[in-house]
């Protein structure tokens, strides 16, 4: 069983062998959210509360399992919002107590890089995909990875200021398009000129990524296009563009942030040059313009590339595979900022 608490779904999916998912609950907090633009940290927390053992019976139920059937108990202990990370594992380790199960304790980052195995297809299609480089990408994150090999984890790249799932966050709120901003972008795009405006790629180091500057370029363009002046608030900012503007400046932000991901991804290949294969993952993975521009490399399913558990009990597997050992159901901590390296 996969328990997933860390941002605003509250999660928790049955695997069967790392890879069959026999049930997948995800109940989204993504409605409350939408009018205040973002999450606020104690709400998210609150839900969570009120979701979680509901979720998890219908995980149960959904899977025709009961709680003789589950080997082990994986939860995100880190990184995420505190409060979320709290309800998730403070359940997790209520239930591995109360059945006698052993406990996992999951980085988020890796769950979202192991979604990828996620069906026994794919499991044995990415046998052989070591080493490799994974361009993990949400709303938090923006790195890539090299994996010589099953939960062995080096970062060779990162942001220095916003993930670019963020910064699809900001463009869209500057635009008035709803939260969260990556489907509500892609989604205007489609009647959108992506070759309308241009914005410059910034100037990083190696493979490092930055993503605020192209947010604010996004901003000047737009107060340029309607003639305000850059003190004008961003957020009136949408009651002066037309519904084509809006379109088009999704359209041509969408190119430059997959253009940008794309340009340091390949650079990354010839950096790492026995790297055998590009895997992607996060909730911006699900981007189809990427999935366009990266047709050799590994997307997960499009259904499991924002939070769900299904990924948690997936690299929860490889854990025990690799012979991680099981954590203290009576002393486990939740860490809201750590590496993956850790
Ligand atoms: O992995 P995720 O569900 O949660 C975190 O761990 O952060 O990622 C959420 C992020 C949000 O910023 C959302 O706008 C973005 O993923 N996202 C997308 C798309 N769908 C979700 N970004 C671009 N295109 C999409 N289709
Ligand atoms: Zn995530």
């Amino acid at each position: 069983m996969g328990i997933e608490t860390s941002c605003d779904e509250t999660a928790a999916s049955i695997v069967e062998d790392g890879a069959k998912i026999l049930s997948n609950v995800v109940i989204s907090q993504i409605d409350i959210f939408a009018e205040y633009g973002g999450v606020i940290p104690e709400v998210a927390a609150r839900n969570h509360l009120e979701a979680i053992l509901p979720v998890i019976d219908k995980a149960l139920s959904d899977a025709k399992c009961s709680w003789d059937d589950i080997d082990a108990i994986a939860v995100t202990h880190a990184p995420g919002l505190l409060g979320s990370l709290l309800i998730g594992t403070l359940t997790a380790r209520t239930l591995a107590v109360l059945h006698n199960k052993p406990l996992y304790a999951v980085h988020h980052l890796k769950s979202h890089v192991y979604a990828n195995w996620l069906s026994p297809e794919r499991q044995t299609k990415l046998s052989s995909i070591f080493p490799l480089l994974a361009l993990v990408i949400s709303g938090g994150h923006t790195q890539i990875l090299y994996m010589p090999a099953h939960n062995q984890f080096e970062i060779v790249g990162t942001t220095r200021d916003d993930a670019v799932g963020e910064c699809f966050d900001k463009v869209a709120k500057i635009l008035g398009l709803p939260y969260p901003g990556g489907p509500s972008i892609a989604k205007a795009a489609k009647d959108g000129d992506p070759s309308k405006y241009h914005f410059p790629h910034p100037k990083v180091d190696g493979l490092n990524f930055s993503f605020s500057g192209l947010k604010t370029a996004v901003l000047r363009t737009a107060q340029k296009e309607v003639g305000v002046p850059i003190s004008y608030p961003s957020h009136k900012l949408k009651e002066l563009l037309s519904k084509q503007q809006v379109c088009d400046f999704a359209a041509s932000f969408q190119k430059t942030a997959v253009d940008i991901l794309c340009e340091k991804i390949n650079m990354g290949l010839e950096k790492f040059s026995d790297a055998r294969s590009v895997l992607v993952a996060g909730g911006v993975s699900a981007n189809q313009v990427l999935r366009d521009a990266l047709p050799d490399a590994y997307f997960p399913a499009t259904e499991l590339s924002g939070d769900n558990g299904a990924m948690v009990a997936a690299a929860c597997y490889y854990e025990i595979q690799s012979g991680i050992k099981p954590v203290d159901p009576y002393s486990l901590n939740i860490y809201p900022r750590i590496s993956i390296e850790n």
